[in-house]
């Protein structure tokens, strides 16, 4: 089998620690892989496969090397500036910044919903953010069966997806300490405030979700509206969504549906309070969906509770997976027709 040299920008972070279990979990056809990350790194080791790597600065040289694939996860400033680059020495990089997914030219990816987007790239492909993958995984196949009319998005989400720092705020919260990420406490605490706030009053956060699922689902104008908060969670984030359609549906046919759709496990048993939690789902990569009830106040409306590991099938799962579609790709066609 053919293999490839890999890079991972931001190693040394959240999402690219969970780079590396994932890529040795799901053991991908690597000849060789370089880790980089910023100056504050470089030098330190890394393990992969119980070999010892050597950090190196990320620079405008790294990827005079012919690299295949870089997976990138190191922040917008740093894909904005190394993605082009490493782009024209011939590498296709997957980055999970919010730089360039909202960019006509490029492909904003999940693999169980859009797959075939990553045949028109240009050299980078966008992973969406974390709280749009889950939700579109368990969206897509009922948009498929019965044409969503709109989408209410309401999110509970872990403070994993704030980086290392969120981590901490919770960790030293919890022993009283102020936050350092964070505009207040989050132990104890809900903050209705994910990224920047905007003019017309959503969060950058609450925009994301809307503007990626339109470009995911292919449909630039569907009605979405959403509301993110953070939580005193570590991993995994929840979501509710409540979903109205065109169509008119069977309520155990929909379970059906979504039972056997890729990437999701449905949990829905609440007579024994069996629904998705976080405690759950961190660690594992599929999108998990309970608490499936029809919507009673309109006519054809279902609410759904959706939770993922927002680090793996979030990020880091979803990231690899497209490498490993991108592979697939090229041994069938070969690298210059992906
Ligand atoms: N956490 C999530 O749930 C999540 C989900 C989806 C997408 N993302 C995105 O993924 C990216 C990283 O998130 P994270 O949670 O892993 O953050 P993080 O834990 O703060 O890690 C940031 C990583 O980026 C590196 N880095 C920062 N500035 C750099 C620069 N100028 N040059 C090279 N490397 C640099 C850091 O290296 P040093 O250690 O050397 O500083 C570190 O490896 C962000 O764009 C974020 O929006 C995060």
């Amino acid at each position: 089998m053919k293999k490839f040299d890999f890079a991972i920008v931001g190693a040394t972070g959240m999402v690219g620690r969970t780079f590396i279990k994932v890529l040795e979990e799901r053991n991908l056809p690597i000849n060789k892989i370089y880790f980089l990350a910023s100056s504050r790194s470089a030098g330190k080791k890394i393990s992969f496969f119980d070999k010892e790597y050597t950090i190196e600065e990320l620079s405008e040289k790294s990827f005079d090397k012919n690299i295949d694939i870089a997976l990138f996860s190191a922040g917008a400033a740093a894909s904005k500036k190394f993605a082009p680059i490493a782009a024209s020495k011939g590498c296709v990089v997957v980055d999970n910044s919010s730089a360039w997914r909202m960019d006509s030219q490029i492909p904003l990816v999940v693999p169980e919903v859009n797959p075939q987007d990553i045949k028109w790239h240009n050299g980078i492909i966008a992973n969406p953010n974390c709280s749009t993958i889950q939700a579109v995984v368990a969206l897509k196949p009922l948009q498929d069966e019965y044409t969503i009319k709109r989408i209410v998005y309401s999110t509970y989400q872990a403070v994993s997806g704030a980086g290392l720092q969120g981590y901490k705020d919770l960790e030293n919260g919890i022993k009283g300490e102020a936050p350092k990420k964070f505009p207040h406490p989050i132990a104890g605490n809900c903050l209705p405030h994910i990224d920047v706030f905007l003019p017309n009053g959503y969060t950058k956060e609450e925009m994301k979700m809307v503007n990626e699922t339109r470009k995911i689902l292919g449909v630039p104008d569907m009605k979405i509206t959403a509301t993110t908060v953070r939580v005193p969670v570590f991993d995994s984030h929840s979501e509710s969504i409540n979903v109205e359609f065109e169509k008119q549906f069977d309520l155990d046919g929909l379970k059906g549906i979504l039972k056997n759709a890729p990437g999701i496990i449905v949990k829905d048993d609440p007579g024994s309070s069996v629904y998705p939690m976080p405690v759950d789902t961190a660690g594992r990569d599929e999108t998990f969906v309970g608490r499936i009830r029809r919507d009673e106040s309109v006519e054809n409306g279902v609410n759904l509770w959706v939770v993922a590991d927002n680090i793996r099938k979030g990020a880091a799962t979803n990231t690899v997976q497209i490498a490993q579609e991108l592979i697939k790709m090229w041994n069938a066609y070969g690298k210059s027709k992906s």
